[in-house]
Order: C-alpha cells, then sequence, then structure tokens
C-alpha cells in the first residue's frame, strides 16, 4: 500500500455522490465551499466505480454500491466514504479502516420516523382497526365497539430502551398511556417510564408489546411461543426492528387461537430484495395483523435527516478532521482552530510513531499548539495544530515515517 496525501483548495475537492442522494447533500456540500461535485442516479458497476475512483476524494453512496477491497486499491486519492443510509454492510469496512479511510453514516436519522408510525400502528391495533378496514374491502360493515380501546391509561411495552424506545416512549405518554421496558443495559427513564425487572415482567403486565432492539445472537427469536403465550391474552406486538427477532410461526400461531388481538410487523426474516419478489409470510391474509414493507424509517424527513447528517460529518471531517460517527476509525471531535495550521496523520498503530511525529516537527522548528491522538487496534489518528510559517517540511517529514498511511493539511 502507497502513502497517500495532498493538500488541495477546496474547489479541487472532489466528490462522487451515487444512487441519487437527497439534494439536500449537494446543498450542505456547496454551503460549506465544495463545489467539485458530481452526481449519478443509479449505482456504477464494479468496472465503473473502479475506473470513477481515481480520483474521487469523497465518495457517497447509499445501500446498492459494494465498496470492495479492491476498488479501496484503485482509489488511491479516497479520503472519506459517506453511506447516505443507516447499514454500512456494503463497505469493506477493515479495509478502508487501514487504507485511513473513514466510513461515516446516518444510524439515527430516522428514528423519530419509526417512532411516529409504531405509535400509530398502537392506535389502529387497540381499536381492531385493521379487521375493521379489511372487512370494509371486503364489503363488510363491522360497526362496533367490542374489542376496541382507548391507548389512553394503557400499559406500553417496550423492548430495547434505546433511540427508537426512549422516543416511542415518550410520545407514547403524551397520549396518556403507561410506559413500561425492559434493555440489557441499565438505561434511564425517560419521562414518567419504569424499567422493568425483566423481559417477562413486560411481557406480563403491557397490553402492546413494541420491540426496537437490534438484530444480535441474543435478539434472534427472542419472541418465541412461550414468550408470547406470556403476554396477556388480547395483547398486540408491534415489530419494527429487526426481522429475525420474532418467530413468526409462532406469531401467526398465537394470532390464530386468538391469545393475540393483533400484531404490525414491518420487518420479516426474510425480505424479497426487490419489488419484483413476491412477499411471503405466515402472516399474509390475517385481518388483524398490519403488514408493512420495511417502511418503518423511510420518509421524506428522514431522507433529509440522512442527507444532512452524513454530509455533515464528511464536510467536518474534511475541514477540521473530526471523526466523530465514523463507523470504523478511531473517533476525534475537534475544536475549530481559527491561527495555526491544522495537519492529520493516519498511521499503522505501531510503538513510536508519536515520538517520530513529534520529531519531525520540532526538527522544522514548528511549534504544537495543540495535539490530539485516538487509536484503534490497527490505525492512529493525530491531528496537531501547528504554529509554523511554513508547514510544508512537516507533511514531508511525515511521509517519511514508516507506519504512514495518510498525511494532509485541513482548512
Ligand atoms: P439503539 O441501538 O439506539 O437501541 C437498541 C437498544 O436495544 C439498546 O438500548 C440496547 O441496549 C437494547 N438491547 C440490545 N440487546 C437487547 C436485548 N437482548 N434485550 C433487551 N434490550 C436489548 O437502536 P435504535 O436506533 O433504537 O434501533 C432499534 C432497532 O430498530 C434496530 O434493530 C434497528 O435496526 C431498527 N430500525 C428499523 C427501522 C425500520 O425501518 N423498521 C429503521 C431504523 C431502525
Amino acid at each position: 500500500m502507497s502513502t497517500r496525501s495532498y493538500s488541495l483548495s477546496k474547489d479541487k475537492i472532489k466528490f462522487l455522490l451515487l444512487e441519487g442522494v437527497h439534494p439536500r447533500v449537494v446543498e450542505n456540500l456547496k454551503n460549506a465551499g465544495y463545489t467539485n461535485i458530481h452526481q449519478e442516479s443509479r449505482a456504477m458497476t464494479d468496472a465503473e466505480l473502479a475506473r470513477a475512483l481515481t480520483d474521487v476524494h469523497f465518495l457517497g453512496i447509499r445501500s446498492r454500491s459494494q465498496i470492495t477491497e479492491s476498488l479501496l486499491d484503485s482509489a488511491e486519492k479516497l479520503n472519506a466514504i459517506g453511506c447516505f443510509c443507516i447499514g454500512t454492510d456494503q463497505v469493506d469496512l477493515h479495509a478502508a479502516q487501514v487504507r485511513g479511510i473513514p466510513v461515516f453514516n446516518a444510524p439515527y436519522a430516522n428514528t423519530r420516523s419509526v417512532a411516529e408510525l409504531v405509535l400509530a400502528e398502537i392506535i389502529l391495533l387497540m381499536r381492531g382497526i385493521p379487521a375493521k378496514n379489511a372487512g370494509a374491502h371486503k364489503g363488510q360493515w363491522l360497526k362496533t365497539a367490542k374489542g376496541s380501546h382507548e391507548v389512553r391509561g394503557k400499559t406500553l411495552g417496550i423492548i430495547g430502551y434505546g433511540h427508537i424506545g426512549t422516543q416511542l416512549g415518550i410520545l407514547a405518554e403524551g397520549l396518556g398511556m403507561r410506559v413500561v421496558y425492559h434493555d440489557i443495559v441499565e438505561q434511564l427513564p425517560l419521562g414518567n417510564a419504569e424499567a422493568a425487572s425483566s423481559l417477562e415482567a413486560v411481557l406480563e403486565s403491557a397490553d402492546v408489546v413494541s420491540l426496537h432492539v437490534p438484530d444480535t445472537a441474543d435478539t434472534r427469536g427472542m419472541i418465541g411461543a412461550s414468550q408470547l403465550a406470556a403476554m396477556k391474552k388480547g395483547a398486540h406486538l408491534v415489530n419494527a426492528s429487526r426481522g429475525k427477532v420474532v418467530e413468526i410461526p409462532a406469531l401467526a400461531a398465537a394470532l390464530e387461537n386468538g391469545h393475540l388481538g393483533g400484531a404490525a410487523i414491518d420487518v420479516f426474516p426474510i425480505e424479497p430484495t426487490s419489488p419484483d419478489d413476491e412477499f411471503i409470510s405466515e402472516l399474509r391474509g390475517m385481518d388483524n395483523v398490519v403488514l408493512t414493507p420495511h417502511v418503518g424509517g423511510s420518509t421524506q424527513e428522514a431522507q433529509e435527516n440522512i442527507a444532512l447528517d452524513v454530509a455533515t460529518k464528511l464536510v467536518r471531517y474534511s475541514d477540521n478532521g473530526s471523526t466523530m460517527g465514523a463507523v470504523n476509525f478511531p473517533q476525534v471531535s475537534l475544536p475549530d482552530h481559527a491561527t495555526a495550521r491544522r495537519i492529520m496523520h493516519i498511521h499503522r498503530n505501531e510503538p513510536g510513531v508519536l515520538q517520530a511525529i513529534n520529531s519531525v516537527i520540532s526538527d522544522s522548528r514548528g511549534n504544537v499548539a495543540a495535539q490530539y491522538l485516538q487509536t484503534h487496534e490497527e490505525v492512529g489518528y493525530v491531528v496537531m495544530d501547528i504554529e509554523t510559517d511554513d508547514a510544508g517540511p512537516i507533511l514531508e517529514g511525515l511521509k517519511k515515517i514508516p507506519a504512514t498511511i495518510r498525511r494532509r493539511f485541513l482548512y
């Protein structure tokens, strides 16, 4: 792997944005002074990407572009990747890390969208609207108050009290619901929410249970036949977290035998990968079940939040060196630097590098006004504010340190 570097004016820094990222991305980059922006509305093929990446400094993608190790080898100038989406599985994160390329995403930009949909589903389920709606479509007039309840005063059980779980809890309390939650990490209760002693305690006490856990070895299948049996008769289940958390055949059975009153499911163990693929599920055809195609976080507002969040992270990294929010990189949050020259240095995490860096600076008669260092297992990241008349020799000296992966001036 070669040592890379540059120091360019902003209009020379090339951004390549693929897959039709939101227009706010370009607006945000331009507002920050970056004008060399190239856009494509589609994902590129591997060969096209290999050609395109040779002179790109910042790459913006969504979920369809696969950024492999061999592609990164053809991307000599690439400084950072912005994934304008939630996941980062499409990028070889380790290969990017060891080449000194931080990868950013927007993991929480759609939190509110999920919480709002779940709240709406809770109201619909507790009024029995899914079945009444299905009936009306078939010409039936199911006008009855039987089994219809206000949510006010009812108990919402939240499993996984993180970003979405806490937001949902606050919104539900606004409607007068009582909120209990279970999390494996001790979480500060917001509003009047109460931490339950166990998962079972939530299942036994809630009128509606909503799942907001990640997909882990522990959460896969965490809601199966015995957990469903532990829920109150007539209670409802909402899952807008990850598909494998609920055992769908067990849920279908609990709905069919009338133990559960209804369910709203947005995520499935196997989901179609294109609109042409058929959606197959045991839950199809059940009138008391709301089925949605993994759209919990899919709103225009979330898209705009993602655009703002990731574009800001790329600009902060380019302008200031901050790597907060990078998924594969040491995290450094940096103050602005008004007077001194800021230099960043990415290196293999080996003993003696910091000493070598400091020697280069003192040999060049530079004065270190501030220095920030963070290391990951394999990569170290140093940002230095240096008072010097000529930073050129410092960059040259840093290049000669054998562990150097990349170094450059910041604005
Ligand atoms: P988060 O990371 O903020 O919160 C997850 C919480 O679950 C954490 O507090 C964690 O401690 C807890 N947790 C982990 N394992 C647990 C276990 N075994 N038992 C109980 N609690 C456990 O995540 P966030 O942003 O709230 O997202 C929650 C889920 O929603 C994720 O699976 C995410 O992929 C999914 N999601 C779904 C979307 C959709 O379109 N349907 C959109 C956005 C997120």
